[in-house]
C-alpha cells in the first residue's frame, strides 16, 4: 500500500467527542487561552447526552435541607465502595458551583414557585447519610440532557471553538508511552487527518451498543475505550454494566427514574408494590442495581406481567395529566409512541435495560489517564486525558447513581480544561511525529473497506449483542461468564470474515459501522473477561455463585489489557483510593449496603 496522504493539524488540545463532557472540556480549554479542536463523529447536538432525562445531581437544598457530604456518602454507598473517595469528594463538592454555572450559561431548568431550580428525588439519593429520599436532581422537566447539551454547544459557539464535525477518529498516535495526538477520517470528503496535540482528551461516551437491548444511541460504540486499548493501555472496571430498571419493554427506550422520583411505582402480576420487600426504606427509589435485580427476581419467580409474564408495570396514572404534562412530558410521549400506552390511564410495560458503563479509561480526578505499574498505581500517561462515560475516574465504582452522569460530564469536563491550562503553555511548538504515525490505523481502514468475506457487519454485531445480553446480564454465574468469554472471543475472530458493500471513502456508513464493531468487540472482551475473574457480587456485578461482596479480596479496580494483534486479554488490579481529597470529610469505611 502506498503511504497515505494526511492533512496535518497542530493544536494545544484536541478533544474527541462532543457530548456534555467533550463540549465542557472544549470551550473550557478555549476559555483558558488554549488552541483547541473538537472532533466528533456526529453533529454535537446529536451526541447521546441529549437523551439524558431526569436531572443533574447537586445538593443545592432548594426543596429541603441537603449537603454535599450526604451526596458524597450516597455516591460512595451507591458505588458499593469501589469508587475512589478523593474523586467522589471532588465531584460532590463541585456539583453545587457546576450546576450554578449551568444556570448562568442558560440551561432552562424547571423552577419552583419561588423561582429556584426545581429538584426531584432520584434513586439512592438520601438525606442525612441514608435516612430517607431527598430532592437532589436538578431537572429541566424530563429533558435535562437535551437542555444541557444545547446550552453547552451554544457556549462553545460563543467561545468560537473549532469543530471538526463528522470526523471519525481512528486511533491515538503514541510515542514512547505518551500520546501525541490522533488520526481521523473526514466522513464528508474521505480525507485523512493527523492532529498533533499537547493533550488529547477522550470524551467518546459508553459502549451500550455491545448489548441487544440498551437505552444508548446507536453511536455508543466505545470508540475511545477501544483506541486506548489498541494503544496498549488498560481499561478499568469494565465488568460493571448498569441496567436501568425502566427501559420500555421491547423497544428499550428510557423511561426516566424521575418518573419514580415524582411518585411513580412498580408492580408485579399480583399488583404488589414489590420494592417494599426488597428496599423497605427507599422502596422504588433504591439504587438502580437493587431495583433491576428485584424486578428480575419477580419475573423469574413467575410474577412478571404481560402474556409471557416477562416484564413489570410502572404506574404513573395516579399522578394525573397535569403533573405528567408539566414534569414528565417526554416520557409520556415516549410511552405513547413506543408502547402504545397512554401513561395518564395505564401502566407502562418496563424491563431492566443496559444504560451505562461504569468502567472505562482509568483517570484521576483531573482527567489524566492512568497506566499503573506495581510501584506506581496512579502513573499518568503524558498527553492523554479522558472525561465522561468513557472515563473511569472512578466516581461511580460498581454502580452509578442516577443524575451523577450529567454531573460527572460537567464537573470533569471543566476539571480537564483547568488541568490543560496548568500543564500546557499555549502554542508551544510540537515535536515531529514519529515515522509512520497513523499508518497502521489507515491500513486497518483500508483492509475493512476492501473486505470481501462472507459475513455482514450487522450479522457479527447481532451475534455479539445477543451473547452479551445472555451471558453478561443482571445476574451472572461462572457458567454464563465462561460461556460469555468463549462466545465473545469466537465472535471477535469472525471479523476476519467481514464483508463490506461500499468501497468509497465518502460518507461510507458501512465502513463506519465496521470500525465501530471492532471497537465494540474490544470493550465486550474486556467486560466478559473482567467479569469472569471477579468472584464476588458488588454493585451491578451480581454473581449468583458468589452472592456476597468480598472486600478482603476484591475491593480493588480491575484492569484489562486487550492485545490489539491477537485479541488476548490480560487482567491485573489496582487499589481503590481509600482516602478523601481534603480533611473536610473523613474516609467512609465500607458498610453493608441496604436501602
Ligand atoms: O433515569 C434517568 O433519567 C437517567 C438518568 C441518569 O442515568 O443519570
Amino acid at each position: 500500500m502506498a503511504s497515505p496522504v494526511f492533512i496535518d493539524h497542530d493544536y494545544d488540545v484536541v478533544v474527541v467527542g462532543a457530548g456534555g463532557a467533550g463540549l465542557r472540556a472544549t470551550f473550557g480549554a478555549v476559555a483558558e487561552g488554549l488552541k483547541t479542536a473538537c472532533l466528533t463523529k456526529v453533529f454535537p447536538t446529536r451526541s447521546h447526552t441529549v437523551a439524558a432525562q431526569g436531572g443533574v445531581g447537586a445538593a443545592l437544598g432548594n426543596m429541603a435541607e441537603d449537603k454535599w457530604e450526604w451526596h458524597m456518602y450516597d455516591t460512595v454507598k451507591g458505588s458499593d465502595w469501589l469508587g475512589d473517595q478523593d474523586a467522589i469528594e471532588y465531584m460532590c463538592r463541585e456539583a453545587i458551583p457546576a450546576v450554578q454555572e449551568l444556570e448562568h450559561f442558560g440551561v432552562p431548568f424547571s423552577r419552583t414557585d419561588d423561582g429556584k431550580i426545581y429538584q426531584r428525588p432520584f434513586g439512592g439519593h438520601m438525606r442525612n447519610f441514608g435516612e430517607a429520599p431527598v430532592q437532589r436532581a436538578c431537572a429541566a422537566a424530563d429533558r435535562t440532557g437535551h437542555a444541557i447539551l444545547h446550552t453547552l454547544y451554544q457556549q462553545s459557539l460563543k467561545y468560537k471553538a473549532k469543530f471538526f464535525i463528522e470526523f471519525f477518529t481512528l486511533d491515538l498516535i503514541m510515542e514512547d508511552g505518551a500520546c501525541r495526538g490522533v488520526v481521523a477520517w473526514n466522513l464528508d470528503d474521505g480525507t485523512l487527518h493527523r492532529f498533533r496535540a499537547h493533550q488529547t482528551i477522550m470524551a467518546t461516551g459508553g459502549y451500550g451498543r455491545a448489548y441487544f437491548s440498551c437505552t444508548s444511541a446507536h453511536t455508543c460504540t466505545g470508540d475511545g475505550n477501544a483506541m486506548v486499548a489498541r494503544a496498549g493501555l488498560p481499561l478499568q472496571d469494565m465488568e460493571f454494566v448498569q441496567f436501568h430498571p425502566t427501559g420500555i419493554y421491547g423497544a428499550g427506550c428510557l423511561i426516566t427514574e424521575g418518573a419514580r422520583g415524582e411518585g411513580g411505582y412498580l408492580t408485579n402480576s399480583e399488583g404488589e408494590r414489590f420494592m417494599e420487600r426488597y428496599a423497605p426504606n427507599a422502596k422504588d427509589l433504591a439504587s438502580r442495581d437493587v431495583v433491576s435485580r428485584a424486578m428480575t427476581m419477580e419475573i423469574r419467580e413467575g410474577r412478571g406481567v404481560g402474556k409471557d409474564n416477562d416484564h413489570i408495570y410502572l404506574h404513573l396514572e395516579h399522578l394525573g395529566g397535569d403533573v405528567l404534562h408539566k414534569r414528565l412530558p417526554g416520557i409520556t410521549e415516549t410511552a405513547r409512541v413506543f408502547s402504545g400506552v397512554d401513561a395518564t390511564k395505564d401502566p407502562i410495560p418496563v424491563l431492566p435495560t443496559v444504560h451505562y458503563n461504569m468502567g472505562g479509561i482509568p483517570t484521576n480526578y483531573m482527567g489524566e489517564v492512568i497506566n499503573p505499574t506495581a510501584d506506581d498505581p496512579d502513573r499518568i500517561v503524558p498527553g492523554l486525558m479522558a472525561v465522561g462515560e468513557c472515563a473511569s475516574v472512578s466516581v461511580h465504582g460498581a454502580n452509578r447513581l442516577g443524575t451523577n452522569s450529567l454531573l460527572d460530564l460537567v464537573v470533569f469536563g471543566r476539571a480537564a480544561a483547568k488541568r490543560c491550562a496548568q500543564t500546557i503553555t499555549p502554542d508551544t511548538t510540537h515535536a515531529p511525529l514519529p515515522a509512520g504515525a497513523g499508518e497502521a490505523a489507515v491500513a486497518n481502514l483500508e483492509w475493512l473497506r476492501n473486505a470481501k468475506g462472507p459475513r455482514a457487519t450487522s450479522e457479527i454485531r447481532l451475534d455479539l449483542q445477543k451473547a452479551m445480553q445472555t451471558e453478561a446480564a443482571v445476574f451472572r454465574t461462572a457458567e454464563s461468564l465462561s460461556e460469555g468469554v468463549k462466545r465473545v472471543d469466537a465472535i471477535a475472530e469472525t471479523v476476519a470474515d467481514i464483508k463490506l458493500a461500499d468501497r468509497s471513502l465518502v460518507f461510507n456508513t458501512d465502513l463506519v459501522e465496521a470500525l465501530e464493531l471492532q471497537n465494540l468487540l474490544a470493550c465486550a472482551k474486556a467486560t466478559v473477561h473482567s467479569a469472569e475473574a471477579r468472584t464476588e457480587s458488588r454493585g451491578a456485578h451480581a454473581r449468583e455463585d458468589y452472592p456476597d461482596r468480598d472486600d478482603q479480596t476484591w475491593m480493588k479496580h480491575s484492569l484489562a489489557w486487550v492485545e490489539p494483534e491477537t485479541g488476548a486479554v490480560t487482567l491485573d488490579y489496582r487499589p481503590v483510593h481509600t482516602y478523601t481529597l481534603t480533611k473536610d470529610i473523613e474516609y467512609i469505611a465500607p458498610q453493608k449496603r441496604v436501602y
